[in-house]
């Protein structure tokens, strides 16, 4: 098949890439976008900051507008992300009491993922969650330090009753060495979540990489997480330079991982990407095809 979703179909897989509202009226963007990808994750449009901007006031124009773009032209969504530190509103990182602050999390989960009911494939339900360094813990955030350790369990629970269907993922960066402590503190959530039969379908892995591309043990962390009965999903990938060797190691390590269901780029062309200046896509700023690109064809084709 001649293009990266066609091609990554004929194993099972998607390819997806982020998508901005405000770049869809750009007709370069938007026919790169309907020609390779067959599946998208909303950039910024489903984050808190842009879904409850006041406490239950809640807004899905922009959203709404990727979802239906992509519905009607059979391209598949990832949901991105309900419970995440970041681009959280103050009103919500001020709250102090536990009672509070648990139905506010619920309540935003419940609505927003209603709001998208069976035409999400795979939710990121908490992102980010894990601290940088050697400690393998959770990072302190409004929602460990009022809630406890317990919010994830909470938080994947509530997703689960509201959309039975979606896949549920955790997802993190800097989780795709598996020597790192931060890989080993997800490990130990995911493997204590399946061991207590809370819900958990999937780990989300962001494989915003340097030049070099992947560790060594990149497809080791896939399998080994695979290997707990979840899926293991490559969500937000980007490299520095773009080197088309690191593009196709990181391509090949899921290729060999049959529970690497699908590749997320996170973003189309150099200039639409959040670290543009080390144009790290497979499109250039006039939208050509770069060498990566030809690599990551390549080698979803098994090579
Ligand atoms: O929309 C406002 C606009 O109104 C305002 O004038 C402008 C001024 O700065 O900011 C605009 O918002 C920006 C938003 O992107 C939309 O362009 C924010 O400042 C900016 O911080 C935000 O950056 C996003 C970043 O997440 C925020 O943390 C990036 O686009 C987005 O690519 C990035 O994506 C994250 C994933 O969600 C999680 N993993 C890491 C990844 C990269 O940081």
């Amino acid at each position: 098949a001649g293009t990266l979703g066609a091609q990554a179909a004929q194993s099972g897989r998607y390819f997806g890439t982020a998508v901005a509202a405000g770049r869809l009226s750009d007709g370069t963007y938007t026919s790169i976008l309907d020609r390779e990808f067959n599946s998208v994750t909303p950039e910024n449009e489903m984050k808190w900051d842009a879904t409850e901007r006041s406490r239950g006031q809640f807004t899905f124009g922009a959203a709404d507008q990727i979802v239906n773009r992509a519905a009607a032209r059979g391209q598949r969504v990832r949901g991105h992300t309900l419970v995440w530190h970041s681009q959280l509103p103050g009103w919500v990182s001020s709250i102090r009491d536990a009672n509070t602050l648990r139905g506010v999390m619920n309540n935003h989960i419940t609505t927003v993922m209603n709001r998208y009911k069976g035409r999400i494939h795979s939710w990121d339900v908490v992102n980010e969650a894990f601290a940088d360094g050697g400690s393998g813990q959770l990072r302190g955030s409004v929602f460990r330090d009022v809630l406890g350790n317990g919010f994830l369990e909470q938080a994947f629970r509530t997703a689960r009753t509201a959309d039975p269907a979606a896949k549920l993922c955790y997802n993190d960066y800097n989780i795709e060495d598996w020597n790192a402590a931060k890989t080993q503190g997800v490990y130990r959530m995911v493997r204590d979540f399946k061991a207590r039969g809370v819900p958990i379908d999937c780990v989300g892995l962001q494989a915003h990489f340097g030049a070099g591309g992947p560790p060594a043990s990149f497809q080791t962390t896939l399998s080994n997480f695979a290997a707990l009965g979840v899926d293991v999903q490559i969500t937000e990938l980007d490299i520095a330079q773009a080197p088309p060797n690191a593009y196709a190691n990181t391509v090949r390590a899921c290729m060999n991982v049959a529970r690497c269901t699908g590749i997320t780029v996170w973003g189309i062309r150099d200039s639409d990407s959040w670290r543009a200046s080390e144009n790290p896509l497979l499109f250039d700023r006039g939208g050509n095809k770069k060498p990566a690109y030809n690599a990551v064809l390549t080698t979803l084709g098994g090579t």
